[in-house]
């Protein structure tokens, strides 16, 4: 037997996955670690950290192993997005890695829109310039930190880095490059271009690869450390997005995934590279070559839920904090939340905004504000279907997977929110699944990424919208949208008292 180990390099875990070439999943290591939360907005990793995180669970997985550990043929990767690594010339980590979530960098953006101006960065990246994203942080480090930023080689983002410290190769691929507004997403290059007019040195972007493209293999050193072989092929792997798109079989057009991880995103295949979404949606290169998605994102989905256990209920696991979800009635008996813990992107691409319960009252208990945030989540994330749909596509059936899609009461409540068949798939688990199945296509197991998804994936169960559920919905959706309105200005004026 074959095998493969997909690596999702994630925010709160890095997980590794061990398949086999008939797409059965073997074994699965995690290893968690934590944000660095310095001030409000700010959200850092220790790129070491991820590296011995990995390192110990790869160890684990091979000395778990039943078959030889030669039979491992490929690795590849999945990764958190749009996080800024900076080596300086002897590749050694200058500062902690700024991650997708912080949103310190609101007037970077602002002076992004002002050097290259609003349609020309739209026309070359896509994308509009969003706190997240990597250029405006690197622009945050040469003006805040300009000793750090002059010693700077290269930048790259998370998974990269890991895959650098495995193989001692400096490289990025197209569907994470995609997500730093320095790659020119139609063309598949940087863009000389914007690195000019914002004065970011061409030579600090790493060379780019595609997802299934084989960078080598692993150096004698990452192979003492774990157990692995060091005639193991190592792929580019790609973003957890792309990464959860093929993992979820979302490879032609028309296929719509929502993943609810840290961040939570519905994501919808696009062939073409020349369509228009004016900024309102992400539109990134898929891991599948040629192919794109573009793609609404809430900041906080599985985030917020973890947030509130770790506050409220420390000591339980997810099981009894969602025990009894199905019977609090649709609406947690008139509770509502907005999942803006750290701000917003998709549709209110705001770092100001922060989350609130509107409605609590006496009689709320535990279990109402567990439904509320659950609720809130799927809302945030029905905003981006709206959007979608307002620009014509047809969205009546998505494949759910990450946290969302382990509670069925949670994969009802998304069918309802989302007026749409919900698909729950055997494993849930997309990204990893889609660094594996990079790592077994690469590894020309396969003549193409949808001939392995036949074999990698498979369809567990559907939930049909319920008519009744979804016009109750409809009239809670309305109200939900109102709240970011209604509590804009409160939280701009609340500014000055967050943790500075
Ligand atoms: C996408 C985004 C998040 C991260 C989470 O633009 O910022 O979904 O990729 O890892």
């Amino acid at each position: 037997m074959r095998y493969v180990i997909g690596v999702d390099l994630g925010t709160s875990a890095v997980k590794v996955m061990l398949m086999n070439e008939e797409g059965l999943v073997c074994d699965t290591v995690s290893k968690s670690y934590p944000l660095i939360q310095k001030k409000s907005g700010y959200s850092e990793q220790a790129p070491q950290e991820w590296v011995d995180k990995t390192t110990e669970a790869i160890k684990t997985l091979v000395n778990q192993m039943e078959g030889h550990v030669d039979q491992i043929e490929g690795i590849s990767f999945s990764g958190q997005m749009h996080g800024l690594v900076l080596l300086n010339e002897d590749h050694h980590v200058l500062r902690e890695a700024i991650l997708w979530n912080d949103t310190r960098t609101t007037e970077q953006c602002q002076q992004i829109y002002d050097l290259v101006g609003p349609d020309k960065l739209l026309q070359i990246t896509k994308n509009p310039a969003l706190e997240g994203f990597t250029l405006p942080k690197l622009l945050w480090v040469k003006q805040h930190e300009p000793d750090i930023y002059s010693q700077a080689a290269v930048f790259l983002l998370p998974k990269d880095y890991l895959r650098f410290v495995m193989t001692g190769q400096l490289h990025s691929e197209y569907s994470d490059a995609a997500g730093t507004l320095l790659l020119d997403v139609a063309e598949k290059r940087w863009s000389k271009e914007i690195c000019d007019l914002v004065g970011v040195e061409p030579h600090l972007c790493p060379p780019l690869v595609a997802s299934h493209d084989s960078v080598g293999t692993i150096t004698k050193a990452f192979a003492q450390a774990t157990g692995l072989s060091s005639t193991t092929k190592v792929f580019a792997g790609g973003a957890d997005n792309a990464c959860g798109a093929i993992g979820s079989g979302i490879l032609s057009q028309g296929k719509t995934l929502c993943s609810i991880g840290t961040s939570g995103v519905v994501l919808s295949y696009e062939e073409r590279n020349d369509l228009d979404f004016e900024g309102k949606v992400h539109y990134f290169n898929h891991g599948e070559a040629q192919a794109f998605y573009t793609m609404g994102v809430t900041l906080a989905a599985g985030y917020s839920l973890s947030w509130f256990k770790d506050i409220f209920a420390a000591d339980e696991d997810y099981e009894r904090l969602l025990a009894g979800l199905e019977e609090v009635p649709i609406g947690a008996n008139g509770l509502l939340f907005t999942p803006y813990l750290v701000g917003e992107r998709t549709p209110h691409a705001d770092a100001t905004i922060r989350s609130s319960f509107i409605g609590v009252e006496a009689s709320h208990k535990r279990k109402d504000f567990t439904r509320a945030i659950i609720e809130g989540i799927t809302f945030s994330l029905n905003e981006s279907i709206a959007i979608f749909r307002a620009n014509g596509k047809k969205i009546d059936r998505i494949v759910s997977i990450g946290g969302g899609a382990k509670n069925e009461t949670w994969l009802q409540i998304q069918a309802d929110v989302f007026d749409a068949t919900i698909v729950k798939l055997a494993n849930e688990q997309g990204p990893a699944v889609g660094a594996g199945m990079l790592a077994a296509y690469g590894c020309g197991w396969f003549d193409s990424l949808q001939q392995c998804a036949d074999v990698f994936t498979t369809e567990a169960q559907v939930y049909e919208p319920i008519p009744e559920n979804v016009a109750k919905y409809k009239t809670l959706f309305k109200i939900y949208q109102d709240i970011y309105t209604q509590t804009k200005d409160l939280n701009e004026a609340l500014q000055t008292f967050r943790p500075q």
